[in-house]
């Protein structure tokens, strides 16, 4: 049997730290009210000069050099982003220029905030199916540029940043197993509507709308039942569980999910005070956190998850 295992993983934010206090000066909102509704204290913004692929690559050289791997060893690269530097090429094709890989197969994937968990479970059927040895899986967003910052129900919420994995081959565990969903139909509830036609956007706004009650409703569901099918799969119980590393987008969310594991909050990887939602970034930065400060440690038993537009969700149960 052939495992995909994280061998090593970055994460990069951006220098610009904006707390709660500054957005009380744009839009007609609290501090009090994010941290209690949210849990975010700050969130990263990127400097107008940065990009998507700028935010990749610090990521991605850091999970290189934690896996001791080399650009030109890598045979595949995905990359999840809702927030591309342009309509075309994808991100992963102007990351791989930049690391100076040649000839490894790179593309997006478009998950919104599960988009590292989708990224992740594609690199996983590559790897399992023998079609690739080493992957570079990355979660980059600048979500600050699809923003509203007159909109007080969306422009809080959010942060840039971006996280990494590389994953290899290994005949030990290994990525256990991996569960993605969509159900289209709720398209509305979270999206970017704007098209580009002849170099303008029409048929709605270039800005994030959300209806966040009903999102929140559903997000409390997916992810329920996610974590379910995760553990049911690999017949675990929630106790084998070593550590959650949750979607970053909302407190409220992420004790919720951490309850019906039964799971106390001291093994829940938690960054949303400090990073707001990241999107596509959440997961991978929040594993590396906990990576690089000694929480998680090799053999233990992790369960990520995540959820976004489209609605998508997904979640990944492996050792570490
Ligand atoms: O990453 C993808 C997944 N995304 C999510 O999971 C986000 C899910 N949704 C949420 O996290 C929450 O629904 C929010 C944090 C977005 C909102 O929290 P809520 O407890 O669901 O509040 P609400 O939408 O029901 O709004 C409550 C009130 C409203 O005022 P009224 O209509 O009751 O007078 C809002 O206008 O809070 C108001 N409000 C704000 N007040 C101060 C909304 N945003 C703000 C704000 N500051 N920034």
């Amino acid at each position: 049997m052939i495992y995909a295992r994280i061998a090593g993983t970055g994460s990069y934010l951006p220098a610009r730290v904006v707390p709660n206090s500054e957005l009380e000066q744009r839009v007609d909102t609290s501090d009090q009210w994010i941290i209690e509704r949210t849990g975010i204290k700050q969130r990263h913004l990127a400097a107008p000069d940065e990009t998507t692929c700028d935010l990749a690559e610090h990521a991605a050289r850091q999970a290189l050099a934690a896996a001791n791997c080399q650009p030109e060893d890598l045979d595949l690269i995905i990359l999840g982003t809702t927030t591309p530097d342009r309509i075309y090429p994808s991100t992963a094709c102007l990351l791989q220029a930049r690391l100076g890989n040649h000839g490894a197969p790179a593309f997006d994937v478009q998950a919104v905030c599960s988009g590292f968990i989708y990224a992740l479970s594609i690199a996983t059927q590559f790897i399992q199916a023998g079609t690739a040895k080493k992957v570079l899986v990355v979660g980059a967003e600048i979500y600050s540029r699809i923003l509203n910052w007159q909109d007080r129900n969306t422009c809080v919420l959010f942060g840039d940043g971006a996280g990494a994995v590389v994953l290899e081959a290994s005949d030990t565990p290994g990525i256990l197993s991996t569960h993605i969903h969509a159900e289209g139909q709720h398209n509305n509830l979270l999206s970017t509507p704007g098209t580009v036609d002849q170099g303008q956007i029409r048929n709605g706004a270039g800005f994030t709308e959300m209806q966040g009650s009903e999102v929140f409703k559903f997000a409390v569901n997916a992810l329920s039942s996610v974590v379910d099918e995760a553990l049911q799969h690999n017949q675990l119980q929630p106790s084998d569980i070593d550590w959650l590393i949750p979607h970053q987008a909302n407190i409220r969310i992420i004790k919720a999910t951490a309850k019906k594991l039964k799971l106390p909050m001291d093994q829940v990887i938690v960054t949303v005070p400090e990073h707001g939602n990241t999107s596509a970034a959440s997961v991978p930065l929040a594993l590396d956190v906990g990576v690089r400060d000694g929480r998680i440690q090799r053999g233990q038993t992790l369960l990520l998850e995540a959820i976004g537009g489209g609605f998508t969700w997904g979640a990944v149960l492996l050792k570490y």
